[in-house]
């Protein structure tokens, strides 16, 4: 990605403070999204690591993954295939929980949609702690797929979420754009 894309980039990501709740800074794409030149960049650097790193399938995790994955799936000519919110998706799913910073969460995947052979990126706006994305992975794998790499628009290098990724990865990258 050239300085001026990751320049655009960041330019249209808005700061929010207190929000959810006092404390945190949201970190608020929708500018990004809004704007059609910046929206078709990201894409663009998306689908060049979903080249590099040979995914077969695209893994987008709810909610804002959803759409940054989307695009990016029709781009590549990959599958896209949604991580849900337990209790989403209606047909037979594999389940995952994991721990937040209070209590735990849990995630699925339609079994069905990823097939032994296929490798697959993890796409997402955030890693944070990085809990979502271990999760996924274990999904990708527990369903017979392999994990090609997990990309996301920012890391929030301060809560140390490439650590906790570390041994998911089993080598596999973490991109951050
Ligand atoms: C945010 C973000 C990532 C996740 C990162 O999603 O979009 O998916 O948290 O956090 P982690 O690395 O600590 O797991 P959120 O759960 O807020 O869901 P949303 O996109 O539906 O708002």
């Amino acid at each position: 990605m050239t300085v001026d894309t990751r320049e655009l980039l960041l330019s249209r990501i808005r700061d929010v403070p207190d929000h959810p709740k006092p404390g945190v800074m949201f970190k608020d794409i929708t500018p990004l999204l809004a704007d059609p030149v910046a929206f078709a960049a990201l894409t663009g650097a998306f689908a060049e690591l979903c080249v590099r790193h040979g995914a077969t399938k695209i893994v987008g995790l709810e909610a804002r993954g959803f759409i940054l994955a989307a695009p990016v799936a029709v781009s590549a000519q990959v599958g896209f295939v949604p991580v849900r919110k337990a209790g989403k998706l209606p047909g037979a799913t594999l389940r995952q929980a994991y721990e937040l910073e209070y209590g735990t969460a849990e995630i699925e995947i339609h079994a069905e949609d990823l097939t032994p052979g296929d490798r697959v990126l993890v796409i997402d706006d955030v890693l944070a702690t990085g809990g979502t994305a271990e999760a996924s992975l274990e999904l990708i794998r527990r369903a017979g797929a392999d994990v090609a790499g997990v990309a996301v628009l920012m890391e929030l290098a301060f809560l140390d979420g490439r650590a906790r990724l570390e041994q998911a990865l089993r080598g596999a990258p973490l991109e951050a754009l």
